[in-house]
């Protein structure tokens, strides 16, 4: 089996080609990625000379080059995480987005059509969204497969487009293809421009940790290993047409999740207790800032057996124990391109 993989060399990305690359020696894996300002081959030094493994640097919105790859390793399925992933980034740019997650998809989607029109069998376009598609919740309730999109970001609009695209080729050529809609990780490579991560980097150098509005904000968080283990399940056991929601069962209001990383961090560096949560600082809120995400994510469970297998406190320490041990990996990151945008977002 051939695989494509996009964006592969971002967070989510490089634990589902680190996965398949060593669960899978029989496949040929092929991490299409642009190396956008996200995207790091430092995230799988560990498998980078792997005999089933193939890096492809290009872009998903150059149609000539999707349909050349498709052409010259004839895959038989793909899954495609490849996207502008930052919905602060989606405020200040939602072009680069469309461009990206729309535009993007649908070459990828055309390219599917084409090379796999006379032989669909056994063939599959796996697609990785968001549960942001949902739109926001109130105090209540939980985002099952049959919620109504009612996208609020450009992020969240540009993925929720690319969705009903995948959908439509299913319904319009008889594309094979599977989605699932997934809440917030979190885990090793995370970049430093989402919270967790931002967080740990903020708090190792003694900087402000930026809750925006009233911090009251709720995210479900999943430990990002569980999440390449739902897309491994999926893409082999899913079925077509189908979508799976998937959730960490595990929901943070933004200030409580940030008081826990902060005590946790305390006593990792052995600084005392209450030194990182005094670093805390209300900032301006996100426009349009959603309240609250919370997957059901029953079907999953009921039909491929799937259940997150790490506590948030086990998947959190793991984390924070990662990002101190790899601290070369958070300069290097920090010391380029993500400096300026940061600079921008957090200039008062
Ligand atoms: P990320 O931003 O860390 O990585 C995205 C990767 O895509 C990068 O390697 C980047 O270089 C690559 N890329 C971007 N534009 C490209 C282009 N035009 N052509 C080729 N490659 C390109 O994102 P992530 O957090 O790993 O998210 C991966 C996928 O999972 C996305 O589709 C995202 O919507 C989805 N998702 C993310 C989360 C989350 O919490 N991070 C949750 C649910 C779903
Ligand atoms: P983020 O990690 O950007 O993920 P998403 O917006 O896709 O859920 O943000 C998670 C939550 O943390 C969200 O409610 C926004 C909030 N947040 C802050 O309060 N401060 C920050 O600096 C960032 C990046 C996020």
């Amino acid at each position: 089996m051939k695989i494509l993989i996009t964006g592969g060399a971002g967070f989510i990305g490089s634990h589902v080609v680190r996965r398949f690359v060593k669960n899978y020696p029989n496949y040929s894996i092929f991490n299409l990625d642009k190396l956008t300002y996200a995207g790091n081959l430092e995230n799988l030094k560990d498998i980078e000379h792997s005999s089933n493994y193939k890096f492809l640097k290009g872009d998903i919105v150059d149609e000539a080059f999707v349909f050349e790859i498709f052409k010259d390793f004839s895959f038989d399925g793909v899954i495609h995480l490849a996207a502008e992933s930052h919905v602060d980034r989606s405020i200040k740019d939602p072009l680069a987005f469309v461009r990206t997650n729309v535009i993007g998809t649908v070459n990828l989607l055309n390219a599917a059509r084409e090379f796999w029109e006379k032989d669909k069998v056994d063939k599959r376009f796996y697609h990785v969204s968001t549960d942001e598609v949902y739109g926001s919740l109130g105090i209540e309730g939980l985002f099952t497969e049959t919620t109504s999109y009612n996208p609020n970001s450009p992020y969240s609009a540009s993925k929720a487009s690319s969705d009903h695209f995948v959908r439509a080729y299913g319904e319009t050529y008889d594309l094979p293809y599977v989605i699932s809609n997934c809440s917030n990780n979190y885990g090793p490579y995370h970049f430093p421009e989402k919270l967790i991560p931002l967080f740990i980097n903020n708090i190792i150098h003694n900087k402000p940790l930026p809750v925006y509005g009233d911090g009251k904000y709720t995210r479900d968080w999943l430990f990002v290993e569980d999440h390449a283990r739902a897309i491994d399940l999926i893409f082999h056991k899913g079925k077509n047409t189908e979508t799976y929601n998937i959730g960490g069962y595990n929901e943070w209001q933004n200030i409580d999740l940030v008081r826990l990383l902060c005590n946790l961090m305390d006593s990792k560096l052995k600084r005392p207790t209450g030194s990182s949560e005094k670093l805390i600082t209300y900032v301006t809120d996100r426009p349009g800032h959603d309240l609250r995400y919370a997957i059901d994510a029953n079907k999953i469970t009921e039909e491929l057996g799937w259940t997150p297998s790490v506590t948030f406190e086990e998947g959190l320490s793991q984390t924070i124990d990662w990002f101190l041990k790899n601290k070369p990996w958070l300069d290097n990151i920090t010391s380029g391109e993500y400096m300026d945008y940061y600079n921008r977002q957090y200039q008062q």
